[in-house]
């Protein structure tokens, strides 16, 4: 063996006796060994690695059922009445909610007779959309951003997505609403 090696081996065997004499008194309240010590240490470790690796998983489910949810998921909801939508003539909107009452929407009644209703807010940043007569489109007011009556397809600006669509049934003259979907990229 070379000297050199010869006294490094002394010099890690010193090292250890320091560190045994300094922890004596530690070692005595809680009895168990440097090897015992280390198991413990790896089983720490192992159990932080596991909840690592757990949360994270759990992270990327989250994401990725958002995100399949924002490309477009529809969602049924019981058939719901829309209040006074009998009177609606053609050419003209009203607005009302769906299914929650924080879900604004608009029911739309073209000039042809049909109806159609999407989410309120546009998908660019939310801000309220209306029904413009004049254009027969629905227009948001915030940064000029412009959507078909009929299909809630984006048609100018820079909303990047169409409105939310609600599914809706006409009995009798009167609209119900049943269902409501997120939409994904046109592209
Ligand atoms: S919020 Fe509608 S265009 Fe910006």
């Amino acid at each position: 063996m070379s000297s050199n090696l010869s006294e490094t081996i002394d010099r890690v065997l010193a090292d250890e006796t320091d560190v045994r004499r300094a922890t004596d008194s530690h070692q005595a309240e809680f009895p168990y060994s440097r090897d015992q010590e280390a198991e413990v240490t790896r089983r720490e470790f192992c159990n932080f690695l596991v909840l690592t690796s757990t949360t994270m998983f759990a992270g990327a489910a989250g994401f990725s059922a958002k995100a399949m949810y924002d490309a477009g998921v529809e969602k049924r909801f019981a058939p719901t009445p829309i209040e006074d939508s009998e009177t609606l003539t053609p050419g003209s909107a009203m607005n009302f909610t769906y299914p929650g009452e924080e879900d604004t929407a608009i029911l739309i009644r073209s000039r042809d007779g049909s109806y159609h209703a999407f989410g309120q807010k546009c998908t660019h940043l939310s801000c309220p959309v209306y029904y413009s007569k004049e254009h027969q489109r629905i227009e948001c007011p915030c940064h000029e951003g412009g959507f078909s009556e009929r299909t809630g397809e984006v048609l100018y600006g820079p909303p990047p997505r169409p409105l939310d669509k609600i599914e809706i049934e006409v009995h009798n003259g009167r609209v119900f609403a049943t269902g409501r979907e997120v939409r994904g990229n046109e592209t």
